[in-house]
């Protein structure tokens, strides 16, 4: 993988993370009833290799993820919106995927975190983690499994992941009454925040609808190639959801709003 369109902000030299950042001594509760998911221990090396350095607090290039946390339960301390956020663009490789795992894996120093993914039309949430076999969101939201048995824990990085299995059926599975119920679940969560990775918001309705369930939605837009107008465009579709930031992704200027 390249590195070279990296947010310029991730190559300067390391700063550590604030000793003030609020640090919230808890420990991974289970989701969804008695935990029948199986738990597995990140390869940090290994996501470092494929660009998810916010699993490595200490390297600089996770630093932009900082910053975008601090900004992210600033804001939703402010609002007062709940804990599931999905994470939004307008179109394909915007860094949807990218953006969601580096700040599931930033939030996850200081709280619970449950990394979701939603994109049945591009799912990858689990081959870019590294978690090993287990049941995916699919298997969820067609009623065929229990919350408790979908997904994997790494309890070391007080990390939940429910990957998902690609799917041509996302229109009915996100259609399903299982659906609210896993917001529902996931807000219930104790000092929980939910990270949602969503398909292009306009493509078809899916990141809509799930926007739709969510608390919050937190745009990613690339530099010199996501358009004014679709953006409006997406701004409009995702009303009444509050937007909590906007990422600007392979910025000049390595800037997050
Ligand atoms: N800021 C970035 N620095 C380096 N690589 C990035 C960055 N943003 C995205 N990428 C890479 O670009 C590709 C597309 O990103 P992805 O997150 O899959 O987009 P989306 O989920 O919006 O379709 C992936 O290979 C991802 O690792
Ligand atoms: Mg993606």
């Amino acid at each position: 993988m390249s590195y070279d369109r990296m947010m310029p902000a991730i190559k300067r030299p390391a700063q550590l993370v604030s000793a003030s950042d609020d640090v919230v001594p808890v420990t991974l509760h289970d989701l969804g009833g008695p935990a029948a998911r199986p738990v597995f221990t990140l390869d940090r090396g290994k996501l470092s290799e494929k660009g998810l350095w916010g699993f490595v607090p200490l390297d600089p290039r996770a630093r932009s993820f900082v910053r975008l946390r601090a900004q992210l339960l600033r804001r939703m301390s402010r609002s007062e919106c709940g804990r599931t956020v999905a994470v939004i663009s307008p179109g394909s490789g915007d860094g949807k995927s990218f953006v969601a795992v580096n700040l599931a894996a930033a939030l996850s120093e200081l709280y619970n975190v449950c990394l979701v993914d939603l994109d049945f039309r591009k799912a990858a949430i689990g081959s870019l983690v590294g978690t090993p076999a287990c049941l995916g969101t699919e298997a969820l939201l067609a009623n065929e499994h229990r919350l408790a048995e979908i997904g994997c824990a790494a309890p070391e990085a007080r990390l939940i992941v429910l990957p998902a299995q690609q799917s041509t059926d996302a229109t009915r599975l996100l259609a399903s009454s299982a659906l609210p119920a896993m917001f529902e679940a996931l807000r219930r969560a104790p000092e929980t925040i939910s990270i949602i990775d969503t398909p292009p918001m306009l493509d078809m309705d899916d990141a809509i609808i799930i926007s739709h369930h969510a608390d919050a939605v937190l745009l990613v837009i690339e530099e010199g190639h996501t358009k004014a107008q679709d953006v409006r465009e997406v701004l409009r579709l995702i009303s009444p959801t509050p937007l909590v930031g906007t990422v600007l992704n392979r910025s000049l200027a390595g800037a997050s709003t």
